[in-house]
């Protein structure tokens, strides 16, 4: 059995520390806000290199308190992917904006800057690029449109801790950053939590009060907030995997960098694609063909785990059908026709690599 990800192999890893983190916490019974988020949240802004870093309970919450300090409410437009999990839409969503989906780029999956440019309206506030399985995207256009159109900027870098674009890294380019720490994501808790980075001090006050049910101080309330902490216990696991997480993203690109040279070879798979202009991390590792069933059902029969994200994109959701009917957005709904993403995970052993390889040369060869 090849899973797509190994939370147990990697847990057996860390125990000693974890559960030592965690028994000294429980001890110590500071569950709100304690010692181990402030310090996971310097150690997070230090390592990605930004001024402040505020934890909250999900990826998730992390986009939608990210949206509404970076100045985004009702009746505005913000310009995103459809080739993203629903969470990236839904946070623009529950603020009363409107996500205005434009296609990606048949390469990297990323968001396509030439159509962004072309959607922005008298009404576009935002736009929202997705790096999607860890590649980042060209921040530099994103930036330079941006400025130009004076539109804010929240990255969605849930899948992407540790990547870098031009030097810097994924969370630090635009007004805020928004990571989830799902636990199969390149960061990983052992439950739900997000983190929020932003170079302004202003946006990272307004987002402590946010998350703390509009509460700058106890029993004080400026504004309607929400109750949405990064948990205490969720800090001491990340705390120590963020240790990790150099060699955590090696890892990953070694298996991506060992799958891609063997798949050039074999005709019918496209392996993914690397800019160049940044680090990606492989949150996933997924590539096109049109014989993905074919692949997928022969990985089935050997006990290899393989996964379609995302099947559909959002703008054929039918939570979102009212608002894009009619619309094609060509390259993102082929993606979503023949993407396959492989397992990939820091501890994958070579010989699972060769497994995967091989397994995939038989079902394409039948
Ligand atoms: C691209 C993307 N955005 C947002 C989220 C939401 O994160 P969470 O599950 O922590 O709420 C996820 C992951 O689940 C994601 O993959």
């Amino acid at each position: 059995m090849i899973p797509m990800v190994d939370l147990k192999g990697q847990y057996q890893s860390l125990k000693e520390e974890i559960d030592r983190g965690l028994l000294d916490a429980l001890n110590a019974a500071q569950f709100i806000l304690g010692p181990n988020v402030r310090a996971f949240e310097e150690e997070a802004a230090d390592y990605l290199g930004c001024d402040h870093a505020v934890g909250v309970a999900s990826g998730t919450d992390a986009l939608h308190l990210g949206l509404i300090a970076a100045g985004i409410s009702a009746g505005d437009e913000v310009i995103t992917t459809p080739f993203t999990f629903i969470a990236t839409a839904e946070a623009i969503s529950y603020i009363g904006a409107t996500p205005i989906f434009v296609d990606i780029d048949p390469h990297t999956f990323n968001i396509d800057l030439t159509a962004v440019e072309a959607a922005i309206t008298p009404k576009t506030r935002a736009i929202l690029p997705v790096h999607i399985f860890g590649q980042p995207v060209a921040m530099e256009g994103v930036m330079a449109l941006a400025e130009a159109h004076q539109l804010q900027v929240i990255e969605d870098c849930a899948q992407s801790f540790g990547a870098a674009v031009n030097g810097k890294m994924t969370g630090t380019i635009g007004t805020v950053g928004c990571f989830s720490f799902f636990p199969s994501k390149n960061l990983g808790g052992y439950g739900d939590g997000g983190l929020i980075t932003t170079s302004s001090e202003e946006i990272a006050q307004h987002l402590r009060v946010l998350r703390n049910h509009g509460s700058w101080k106890q029993y004080h309330h400026s504004e309607l907030g929400f109750n949405s902490r990064l948990d205490e216990l969720q800090a001491v696991i990340l705390r120590a995997k963020l240790k990790r997480m150099d060699s955590y993203s090696e890892g990953r690109r070694r298996v991506a960098h060992h799958y891609s040279a063997a798949l050039q070879q074999i005709d019918g798979v496209t392996p993914p694609y690397e800019d160049g202009i940044g680090t990606h991390v492989y949150h996933q590792y997924t590539v096109l063909s049109q014989e993905r069933q074919k692949i997928q059902d022969h990985l089935r029969s050997l006990e290899i785990a393989s996964a379609i994200y995302y099947p559909i994109p959002l703008h054929l959701q039918p939570v979102y059908a009212d608002l894009h009917r009619d619309q094609a957005l060509p390259i993102a709904e082929m993606v979503a026709s023949n993407c396959l993403s492989l397992p990939i995970f820091p501890e994958m052993e070579s010989s699972q690599v060769k497994a995967v390889l091989a397994a995939i040369g038989e079902a394409v060869a039948n």
